[in-house]
Order: C-alpha cells, then sequence, then structure tokens
C-alpha cells in the first residue's frame, strides 16, 4: 500500500508548556493565533487543560494545541527525539514584521535565518518549546488578526515540523521508505522531506545533532509531545495502522476518540511521537462556529469527572473576543 494515499499533511501540533493563562497570552497575543477550543487532557489521572488554537477558519492542518502542565508539576527536559520547533507559514513579507514584534514581546528569538531558499525565524514561547514562522508565498490560508497583528502579517497555519535526531538513517528510512515521504535536499545539519508535492502543512525537517543527549518523551512543561498528520477517516486510519505494524513498527495504539478527531499514535526510530488524526469530524461538533473556544467542554465520556476536573484546573481568562459570550 502507498501510505500517502491517506496522509494529507499535517493535522496540528501539541507541546506541554507552562501555565494556561500564559499560554493564552503568549499564542494569542505574541503569535496571534485564534483560541478555538478548552477542554482537558483525556489520558491519565491529572487535571489539565487541553488548549486549541488555529488560523480564522480553525481548520485542520492549522492547529496549535498546548497542555499547560506547570500547575500539575510534570517537567522533562530538551534534547534529541523530540520537536525542536513547530513550523507555522506566515507570507515572506511578513518576516521583517516578526522579528520587530517578537523583539518588542522581548521573545528571544533567531533573528532572520535562510534555510531551502526560505525566510524563517525560530523562537522560544514562555515555556521554552521551539517555535517558528517559516515564509511561504504559495499558502493562501486565512490568518487570524488582532489588535497588533494584520491578517497579512498572521499565522495562515503549519508549516512544517523540524525533528532533532541524533542519527540520521533510520529516520530518513521511516519517513521515506515506511511513509513515504520525499526526500528533497540536505543544507547543513538540516535534512527536508515533503509529503506529496510539499508546500505549507507538508515538510519535514531533520536536524542532525549528534551529539545532543537524549531528551524525555513525557508530558512535562516546555517539552514537545507529538505531531499529527491529517488522514480522512477511521477506516483510512485502520488501513494505515495496520500498513505500519506490517512494516514491524508493531506499537501502534487503537484508534482513540478524540472528540475533535479520532487517532492512533506510534513512536518513530527517531524518538517522537507521530499520530495520524482523522479530519471528518472537527472543532463546530460540541460548539458552534463563532464561539469555538469561549467556555471549557468536556468529552460525553468525562461528564462524570466534571466537578473534579473543573475544581482543580488553574482559573483563566480568555482573550477579549470570547468574553461575555
Ligand atoms: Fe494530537
Amino acid at each position: 500500500m502507498n501510505p500517502n494515499e491517506y496522509i494529507t499533511g499535517l493535522h496540528h501540533l501539541t507541546v506541554s508548556v507552562g501555565s494556561a493563562q500564559e499560554d493564552i497570552d503568549f499564542v494569542t497575543q505574541v503569535m496571534g493565533m485564534r483560541m478555538i477550543k478548552q477542554t482537558v487532557l483525556f489520558d491519565g489521572s491529572a487535571s489539565v487543560y487541553h488548549l486549541y488554537y488555529a488560523n480564522a477558519d480553525a481548520e485542520v492542518g492549522s492547529v496549535w494545541t498546548t497542555f499547560p502542565f506547570k500547575k500539575a508539576g510534570l517537567t522533562g527536559k530538551k534534547g534529541s527525539g523530540q520537536i525542536e520547533v513547530s513550523g507555522f507559514s506566515v507570507h515572506p513579507d511578513a518576516i521583517p514584521f516578526w522579528k520587530e514584534h517578537l523583539d518588542k514581546h522581548k521573545v528571544k528569538n533567531s533573528g532572520i535565518l535562510e534555510r531551502f531558499g526560505q525566510k524563517m525565524i525560530h523562537f522560544e514561547d514562555p515555556s521554552g518549546v521551539g517555535i517558528g514562522v517559516f515564509g511561504d508565498a504559495n499558502d493562501n490560508r486565512n490568518a487570524w488578526q488582532t489588535d497588533e497583528i494584520s491578517k497579512e502579517n498572521g499565522i495562515k497555519g503549519i508549516h512544517s515540523a523540524v525533528l532533532s535526531v541524533r542519527e540520521v538513517e533510520m529516520m530518513d528510512k521511516y519517513l521515506t521508505d515506511i511513509l513515504g515521504f520525499y526526500k528533497v535536499g540536505q543544507e547543513g545539519q538540516y535534512h527536508r522531506y515533503h509529503i506529496k508535492d510539499g508546500g505549507a502543512r507538508k515538510v519535514i525537517e531533520l536536524h542532525h545533532q549528534p551529539d545532543l543527549p537524549q531528551g524525555s518523551w513525557t508530558f512535562g512543561v516546555g517539552i514537545p509531545h507529538h505531531i499529527a498528520f491529517a488522514t480522512g477517516n477511521d477506516e483510512e486510519s485502520a488501513k494505515l495502522k495496520a500498513y505500519i505494524e506490517g512494516t514491524g513498527y508493531t506499537d501502534v495504539t487503537e484508534i482513540k476518540d478524540r472528540n475533535y478527531f479520532h487517532s492512533v499514535y506510534t513512536r518513530t526510530p527517531g524518538g517522537q511521537l507521530f499520530e495520524f488524526a482523522t479530519s471528518d469530524i472537527g472543532f463546530a461538533v460540541d460548539e458552534p462556529e463563532d464561539l469555538l473556544g469561549h467556555e471549557l467542554l468536556l468529552p460525553p465520556f468525562f461528564e462524570n469527572r466534571r466537578e473534579e476536573l473543573t475544581s482543580s484546573l488553574e482559573p483563566i481568562t480568555v482573550p477579549h473576543y470570547l468574553q461575555d459570550k
């Protein structure tokens, strides 16, 4: 089977961060993304928010999700085997704006870099999670607009993910031989791969860092958790699961109900956790499209824990456009 038949690009990127309020303020004000969902982590027994952000259309492939782990007290170690940079696309003309904007907000950043002919800036969120804006003139998706960030300058959606690896060979084989992605180039320590024909949502980079010690795979403040690729529906995810298991990577989970999509997860030879998430449910399944993100929502299978969960979560203030809804 050709797995590329079922993988349409990246679906969402997920990281563990510090406090929920600090995260909401940073992502909605500094990154300028639209807050589209307040729910909780469905795995384990700790009460932890799961916050979702996206572009103006809240579409698959634009979604950034965070688990604010500060209150639960879990920390981790940054290192290789992790997602080093979660990449978002902006118009190339907006790159100088982003440099100025990040400096204004005192966000530590790389300055303007160029790789594979593309201008970009790498920076960190307050918990230390690596983020990047990548200039992409062909991405026509609609950015959310804020007081400080115009629609022209805003984040259009996911561009790519940069994965730190101590060895390239086995992860290269996994991306190309198993998942059917295409290697399109190497520049220094960076190896670039395309899903199908590449472009926004369809770029993965390996960053070869042979001397960087292994980082943790756990949840923990400042630790990216996984990247999710989009499939169409359960049937396609089931085929992909069977296919990956058949290649010998037998640690693929059952299909899990994530309320807004259904997911399977698998650990890659580079150490990063990959998810395959369906695109057929969406975020308006439990609140109207124009009210996305305005209140804490729990899936039906968590309603029996509502009291326990809500009493132990950090109180938060949502962005002004979601207040009094
Ligand atoms: Fe996910």
